[in-house]
């Protein structure tokens, strides 16, 4: 079957709070596969998706949806029901991944390093800071920095003010200082590691997103042996984890203490950000992959669970 046979629904928007990423992502996705040659349609989701698909009866489904619905096993689970296979991880890989302390509980138990920390109710920050300062706390489930917040020596803040949608546990972490890295794994090959850079201070979502926020350092300027970890840990964490297709594990390296220091694995992304300024396609393009030619690959690896 020639591409221009294969027509693919492209899913992005949502009602997530990552809304606006993925339909920068989708659209860029959309682009690629039109150049690849494929027979593309885009699908800003609602809640008739399942009906709408019905109707469309795509070939696959190319997931460039992000946060919850999208990334945690829940569109996932509807495509496998409806039989129209799909990039990206299946269900019990997003499920896990979308859950921060379930993720870490089975990397650790696949002997890969993590910071140590808790889930803590939000009521419990009342009686004081649950672990000495600097600490972080982010929601349990969500990504792209949403609700996570550094807390320093002095800092009162407190999560679940007025404004505060992310449940009623969070993840508290110690701070881990150094540097921002983070890895590409592409159908179980890792592909390179990118340090990341950005004056805010902290990787937020403005510095993620915003044209020139952050500065992409690839290959980044670390030591052998850190990249070379860097690359096994990833590979290892999207295994773990039964992964398909692209993801992007975040990491904290810190090498303020010790030559060459520690690498500390944070969070694997099983939706990572297809955007212009998005760090896969670089680490693709880095290794000869086309943005075109990944997401091509990735529809030509595209199945249902089941
Ligand atoms: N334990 C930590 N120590 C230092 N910085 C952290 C820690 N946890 C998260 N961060 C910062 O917050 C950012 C977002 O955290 P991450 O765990 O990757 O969640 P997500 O990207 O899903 O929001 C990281 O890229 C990093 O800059
Ligand atoms: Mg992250």
């Amino acid at each position: 079957m020639s591409r221009a046979d294969i027509h693919v629904a492209v899913l992005k928007g949502g009602w997530s709070p990552e809304r606006e990423v993925s339909l920068s992502t989708g659209q860029e996705c959309a682009k690629a596969l039109r150049q690849a040659g494929f027979r593309v349609s885009e699908i800003d989701i609602d809640r008739s998706i399942a009906g709408t698909l019905e109707a469309l009866h795509p070939d696959v489904c190319f997931n460039a949806l992000h946060g919850p619905v999208g990334e945690d096993g829940t569109i996932q689970g509807m495509l496998n029901v409806l039989g129209i296979p799909y990039t990206h991880s299946g269900v019990r890989a997003s499920s896990v991944a979308m859950d921060k302390p379930t993720a870490k509980d089975v990397f650790t138990r696949h002997g890969l390093r993590c910071p140590g920390g808790m889930v803590v109710h939000i009521q419990e920050f009342e009686r004081g800071h649950p672990m000495t300062p600097p600490y972080v706390i982010k929601p349990i489930d969500q990504g792209s920095s949403v609700g996570v917040h550094i807390v320093r020596d002095g800092d009162n803040y407190r999560p679940g003010g007025e404004d505060w949608t992310f449940g009623e546990r969070v993840l508290v972490e110690p701070f881990i200082d150094g540097r921002e890295l983070t890895v590409a794994v592409l159908d179980g090959e890792a592909l390179e590691v990118t340090e990341i850079t950005s004056d805010r201070g902290f990787y937020d979502y403005e510095a993620k997103y915003a044209e020139g926020g952050s500065i992409h350092l690839i290959p980044a300027p670390i030591p052998d042996p850190i990249r070379q970890e860097a690359l096994d840990v990833a590979r290892r964490a999207h295994e773990a984890l039964g992964c398909r297709g692209v993801t992007r594990c975040d990491f904290r390296y810190d090498d303020t203490a010790a030559d060459p220091g520690t690498l500390y694995l944070l969070e694997i992304n099983t939706q990572p950000g297809m955007t212009p300024t998005s760090l896969v396609p670089e680490q693709a393009a880095y290794r000869g992959i086309s943005f075109p030619d990944l997401v091509a690959r990735m529809v030509e690896g595209a199945r249902c669970d089941y």
